[in-house]
């Protein structure tokens, strides 16, 4: 039998007063649907699904009838509100990831004597990650050509591609007609002279004619969209190819085999959370996933890049061109480093990772999705 709740028990099991739920029944936002048997309101299962959805809309700053319009709209089911409610969040997540940068840099400054001017005070507040940490990408991110030539393969015969998450374009193929998509005003501001034309945009949203591409990419860039699954569905609807570089967040045994998250960073597990299966993603373009192993000279320089090269963890360059580190916070990212420092210098880290180091390329979950 369904359950019924009372006005009162779901005050307190959302943690909101009994007059907040008087005041939407009012206004029409949730209505109790049900009765006791003597006779008070109460909420069905469907009713808490819409409360639910209301608190967190809510709690993520929109208002009463923006939040009314939502909820009530008959193209979006209860999956869809969860996937954007999730996306809503990490959005929110990164910002403040990105904000608390920004606030760190202007310490810094401070504490140096420099003042930072009122422009660049104001832009804290509409800092996303890459606006915060992009300037840092080009130091040590660039095209790994083994890595490369697996994506370019697998474009196939593809003559128009579109790159999406482009950043500064490092696997964007030079002899195809390619369009870049990238949000972030400063990765686009630091794409090379000469790179293929860059559109303003999210995954998320693509301005584009369905089918107006022979293919699309995505390369270390779907984990950090709002909306991954409606991404790759934008990617899907306008192009007839799709080639994607991810990871697999569900066989997580290479994250026992990365020492970094083993043994310095407990911290990345969180950052995996609610991430959706290699599955849901090749389910979304419906294509298949092949490993891509990392080569242990790796050109660019991403999260796993230098799992046979740890001395290069130590490099505040080389951190600071990889969101894990931001995402993480200060202090799990100092205590990680001076762990690591630690274990070098007496030998520790190559005693615990000599099978590791024997190997020339290996798994760590890197994906590549073709469709
Ligand atoms: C790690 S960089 C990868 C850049 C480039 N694809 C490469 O391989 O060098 C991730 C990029 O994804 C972009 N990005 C973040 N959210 C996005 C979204 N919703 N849609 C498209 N790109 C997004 C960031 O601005 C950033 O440039």
């Amino acid at each position: 039998m369904e359950e019924h709740l009372t006005v009162g028990r779901v005050a307190e099991l959302a943690g909101v007063t009994v007059r907040t739920l008087h005041h939407y029944d009012e206004i029409g936002l949730v209505r109790p649907s049900s009765r006791t048997a003597v006779g008070y309101r109460a909420y069905t299962a469907g009713d808490v699904e819409r409360l639910r959805e209301v608190l967190a809309y809510r709690r993520l700053g929109f208002g009463l009838r923006e939040i009314a319009d939502l909820v009530d709209d008959p193209a979006t089911d209860a999956v869809a509100h969860l996937r954007r409610l999730r996306g809503l969040l990490l959005d929110q997540r990164d910002r403040a990831a990105a904000m608390a940068t920004a606030i760190d840099r202007e310490l810094e400054a401070r504490a140096m004597g420099i003042r930072t001017t009122p422009e660049e005070q104001l832009k804290v507040f509409g800092a996303r990650l890459y606006d915060a940490i992009g300037s840092a990408y080009p130091a040590t991110r660039r095209t790994e050509p083994r890595i490369a030539a697996r994506i370019w393969d697998a474009l196939g015969d593809a003559r128009t591609v579109l790159n999406v998450g482009a950043g500064t374009g490092s696997y964007e193929p030079h002899d195809r007609d390619v369009t870049a998509v990238e949000p972030s005003a400063v990765m686009r501001a630091q794409r090379p002279a000469g790179a293929a034309p860059c559109v303003a945009a999210a995954a998320e949203s693509l301005p584009f004619e369905d089918q107006s591409f022979d293919a699309a990419m995505a390369v270390s860039t779907v984990h950090h969209w709002a909306d991954p699954v409606a991404g790759l569905r934008e990617m899907r609807r306008v192009a007839r190819r799709m080639v994607v570089l991810t990871y697999d967040a569900d066989e997580t045994g290479w994250a026992h085999r990365f020492w970094l998250i083993r043994d310095y960073m407990p911290e990345f597990a969180g950052l995996l959370v609610g991430w959706p299966s290699l599955a849901d993603l090749a389910g979304a373009i419906g294509g298949r996933a092949e490993p891509v192993l990392i080569p242990w000279d790796c050109a660019d320089g991403f999260f796993e890049a230098y799992w046979r090269r740890p001395e290069a963890y130590l490099d505040e360059h080389v951190r600071r061109a990889v969101s894990v580190w931001t995402r993480v916070g200060p202090q799990a990212e100092r205590r990680a480093v001076s762990r690591l420092a630690d274990d070098l210098s007496s030998g520790r880290w190559a005693e615990r990772n000599r099978e590791i180091v024997a190997l020339d390329a290996v798994d760590l979950g890197l994906r590549l999705l073709v469709a």
